[in-house]
């Protein structure tokens, strides 16, 4: 039964110093601690879907060391010019999680700019200075950007962040190194990459192809987006060997110094192939959680960031989830009916939704909170993230309502570090929930109640249950008749303890709510937990494998006694399983048959749980090959697809092969080409396929022959065979 602890109905314990705050909070979700697991440790990298992740523009949280600011023209002091450094660093970060600030608040991981080594040029843009503080202007990816610190400074924030039960999330941007211009050496630095410092290229001249040199792109396609340049950062060649190795070896450096997962920058700029291919090489050495930023506007739905992040082997920020509570909560541009059909379609256009990542806003966009508007919608969207499928992220600053339209007033140094504020107690109330109730971090959603102010939805996972409604209206109390549950019969209070002016329930057998008033602009949250009786899965991670690889399974009711995992029918047990415990299983991936597997376990007791599906084996250890064919004519609204005798190259399935493929810059019509994740070391057959209205031809002839290299990347090029 949920708590009902006086801490929870009493508003006076707003009023507590926080750290008291913090402790009271622990106390009551002690109820939920009976079924605390290993999924709340920082030791799983593979699940965060219990986690609340703070978002932390490094340069511009805090200055804990004055000593490594930049100096001269890249630094404003008191951080008044945007575009420039404003001294906030690791050392800073470290402050803010042994102050108590982060952890009082719930926060369980953190995501910090790029910590790499950028430029030290000032960039002159229409005017106004620019220095490289963000980090996304890499120059060189297996050094520190020392005005964040050194890798003594990073190790030591890993440290403390991991003591104080907080994963590190590191930003990486492999898609460019920094602006530069294909006429102009002069600019800037040259987009120079360095590897631990001797310098690899520059970007005019270059004469090793470390980058492409197509101009920038117009955004037209996804193939214009990819092989040109975003805006006028050097893209780089992924399909050169150097470059490839080389961001291997890089994300190693920051994987050996215990990073507990990577958000990846522009992944639709970047060939799926390639990326793939690198997730590989990243879940196969040191496997991290890792998700992708793919933008999307508002409304806009893209099969292919779906693709991705069903394939991959990434997950990627949730900018639908986004983008459609910021038009719900914040622009007024759509109801509550448009939230709930977006929680509808996500479900199931992600594979696994769980783990794609929520926010409300970010460094890229205005910030949530407009100058003069209500604080109450801002806090809303914070209860309906932390409560909704997906891993949280909130952006710092949100917390105190800091405003901004966009960069670079989006990115302003932290306004304040204010422990009473009622955004900052909403994410105190609710982060703890999604270690405790497994029904917010991995369950189900379910419309209970809906019109185009109020949304009633419920989430459950097994006998888990959490119910949330929601009043957008800020000036009218509404009354709810009809509300059905899945919540056992009971009284149960507000688990935001009243700070969103939600009320209490009674529930009655068969689940009927007695008609009641929600408030105006109130969140409630009603909550139950109860052991399991039978075995659940509830996550796998990574969910793309290999034969040898580790899979960890999260879930609740296995028992302390070695069981069996399969994977589809094929049964691990033994030596195989390398944990077991009641919430979390460590499996080595058998020998079978690459391919597609329901993942599920046994227990001792012989009882089966559900099946979590749509894991993946690949063949082995994976290399980038661009495959060409010239010749390959096509009517109006044909393709060319390629498929083969691997299951990286679809088994030769004429239905799904992959594709289509590009055939607008690096190589042009009649030419088509496409960057493929696949095994190394490999004799591969395959063939082109034309597929359009009138259906699918195979190319004739024999199958083409290739054999992949056991490193590196490699280009394979065919003519289309009549
Ligand atoms: C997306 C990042 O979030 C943004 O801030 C950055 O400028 C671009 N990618 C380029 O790295
Ligand atoms: C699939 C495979 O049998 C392959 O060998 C063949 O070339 C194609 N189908 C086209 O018929
Ligand atoms: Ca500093
Ligand atoms: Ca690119």
């Amino acid at each position: 039964m949920t708590s009902t602890l006086p801490i929870h109905t009493e508003k006076t314990t707003f009023r507590l110093p926080f750290v008291a705050w913090a402790a009271a909070v622990l106390a009551a979700c002690s109820l939920g601690r009976a079924l605390a697991s290993p999924d709340t440790d920082v030791s799983n990298k593979l699940d965060f879907s219990t986690d609340v992740v703070y978002e932390i523009v490094t340069d511009r949280f805090i200055d804990g060391n004055s000593a490594n600011n930049p100096t001269g023209a890249a630094f404003s002091s008191g951080c008044v010019q945007l575009k420039l450094y404003c001294g906030g660093d690791w050392k800073g970060i470290q402050n803010a999680i042994e102050n108590g600030y982060l952890t009082g608040m719930g926060i369980t991981a953190i995501w910090i700019s790029p910590p790499v080594e950028n430029i030290t040029t000032i960039i002159n843009y229409s005017g106004v200075d620019n220095a490289a503080y963000h980090g996304y202007w890499a120059r060189d990816f297996k050094h520190t950007n020392p005005a964040f610190g050194t890798f003594t400074d990073f190790s030591n924030l890993i440290a403390s962040a991991h003591a104080h039960h907080i994963k590190v999330i590191i930003d990486f941007a492999p898609n460019h190194t920094s602006p530069a211009s294909q006429t102009d050496a002069t600019f800037a630095e040259n987009g120079v990459l360095k590897d631990n410092g001797t310098t690899l290229s520059t970007y005019s001249p270059d004469p090793g192809n470390f980058f492409h040199h197509y101009g920038g792109t117009d955004f037209s396609t996804l193939e214009n987006g990819i092989y040109k340049n975003l805006f006028d950062l050097a893209d780089l060649d992924h399909n050169n060997s150097t470059v490839d190795t080389y961001f291997k070896n890089a994300i190693k450096v920051w994987l050996d110094l215990g990073i507990d997962a990577v958000r990846f920058d522009a992944v639709k700029h970047m060939p799926f192939g390639w990326q793939k291919n690198l997730m590989s090489y990243v879940l196969g050495y040191k496997p991290v959680f890792s998700f992708g930023e793919w933008f999307l506007s508002p409304g806009e739905v893209d099969p292919a960031n779906q693709y991705h992040a069903n394939n991959s082997g990434m997950s990627l920020l949730d900018f639908e989830f986004a983008q459609t509570v910021r038009q719900v909560f914040r622009d007024g541009t759509a109801s509550m009916t448009s939230l709930d059909s977006m929680i509808s379609s996500t479900a199931t256009q992600y594979n696994q939704v769980n783990d794609q990542v929520t926010f409300i806003d970010n460094h890229d966009m205005p910030r949530f909170q407009s100058s003069g508007a209500s604080n109450r919608p801002l806090e809303q969207a914070l209860a309906f993230t932390l409560t909704s499928r997906g891993v949280p992220a909130i952006y710092y600053g949100t917390e105190q309502y800091m405003t901004g339209t966009g960069d670079p007033t989006n990115r302003a140094k932290m306004s304040s570090f204010n422990t009473s504020t009622t955004a900052y107690a909403v994410i105190q109330a609710l982060a703890p929930l999604r270690k405790s109730n497994p029904a917010l971090a991995y369950g189900t959603t379910q419309q209970r109640w809906l019109n185009s102010n109020i949304y009633i939805y419920e989430r459950q996972f097994g006998s888990n249950v959490a119910v949330i409604a929601i009043n957008r209206d800020l000036s009218n109390p509404a009354s709810i008749g009809g509300l059905f549950t899945a919540l056992p019969a009971g009284t149960y209070t507000d688990a935001l303890i009243g700070l969103l002016n939600g009320n209490t329930i009674t529930v009655g057998s068969g689940g009927a709510v007695p008609t009641f008033t929600l408030g105006a602009g109130a969140v409630s949250v009603w909550q139950f937990t109860t052991a399991a009786t039978t075995p659940k899965v509830a996550h796998v991670g990574p969910m793309v494998s290999r034969a040898g690889g580790t899979v960890t399974i999260d879930g609740r009711g296995f028992g302390t006694t070695k069981g069996t995992v399969f994977l589809g029918a094929t049964a691990v047990t033994g030596t195989s399983i390398t944990q077991w415990e009641d919430t979390e299983i460590k499996a080595v991936i058998p020998s079978v048959t690459p391919g597609t597997y329901n993942v599920s376990i046994r227990t001792a007791g012989s009882l089966t749980s559900n099946t979590y599906n749509l894991f993946q084996v690949l063949t082995g250890p994976q290399v980038a090959v661009r495959f060409v064919v010239n010749n390959a004519f096509t009517s109006a609204g044909e393709n060319i697809y390629l498929a083969g005798d691997n299951f990286e190259l679809t088994n030769w399935n004429a239905t799904a092969p992959f594709g289509p493929l590009f055939n607008q810059i690096v190589d042009a019509y009649p030419s088509w080409y496409a960057d493929v994740s696949v095994p190394a070391s490999s004799v591969i057959n395959f063939k082109l396929i034309r597929k359009g209205p009138s259906g699918t031809v195979w190319e004739g002839g024999n199958n083409h022959v290739f054999t992949s290299p056991a490193s590196g990347t490699a280009t394979v090029s065919v003519n289309w065979q009549n």
